[in-house]
């Protein structure tokens, strides 16, 4: 779903698939989203949607306190912290039937620069900077730790990711 728009640019019942991975998560109105994807689909068509619950998200830290700090002061980077909790009576409320979910885990105990949880932590010491009591200082010692963590053999992430998918009913 490019731009921020409430309506989708695409005429009604154009498309046989939809996918919106990590979107929805973003947006005030998920709701209206997924009416619009609805609209967007032919019926029979299935859209796809995959979001974080980020309440699941864990990285080891010797600094608890500050790891909750930090992790409190990203929530702020999205609408819906774990919004699939909620996802699947909101996809059958716009209108889509045989809901599915589907968890993934994204866990690893290497310090693998392409897994997630190595990935994501310059966009979040970046983003949680002088941002909820967090100081600048302390978001770098947040990412700090985690690559010395890293290179002591010691790293440690885990989060659970959803794959919901429905249909438009034909
Ligand atoms: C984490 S990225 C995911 C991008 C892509 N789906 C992927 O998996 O790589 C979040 C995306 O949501 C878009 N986005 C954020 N807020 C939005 C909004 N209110 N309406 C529509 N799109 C939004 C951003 O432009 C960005 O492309």
């Amino acid at each position: 779903m490019a731009g921020r728009r409430a309506r989708l640019p695409v005429a009604d019942a154009s498309f046989d698939g939809a996918v919106c991975v990590q979107v929805l998560e973003f947006v005030a109105d998920a709701p209206a989203a997924l009416r619009e994807l609805y609209r967007a689909l032919r019926p029979g068509g299935r859209v796809v949607v995959w979001d974080i619950d980020w309440a699941t998200v864990s990285w080891h830290s010797n600094d608890p306190a500050r790891m909750a700090r930090v992790l409190e002061a990203w929530d702020e980077h999205l609408a819906h912290p774990s919004l699939p909790r909620v996802l699947a009576p909101a996809m059958r409320s716009a209108g889509f039937q045989d809901v599915a979910m589907a968890p993934h885990p994204f866990a690893t105990a290497s310090f693998d620069p392409g897994s997630y949880g190595v990935a994501i932590i310059p966009a979040i010491a970046s983003f949680v900077s002088v941002r909820r009591g967090v100081s600048g200082d302390e978001a770098k010692a947040w990412a700090s730790e985690l690559n010395e963590l890293g290179e002591r053999g010691e790293f440690y992430f885990a989060s659970l990711q959803f794959c919901f998918q429905g249909t438009r009913p034909s």
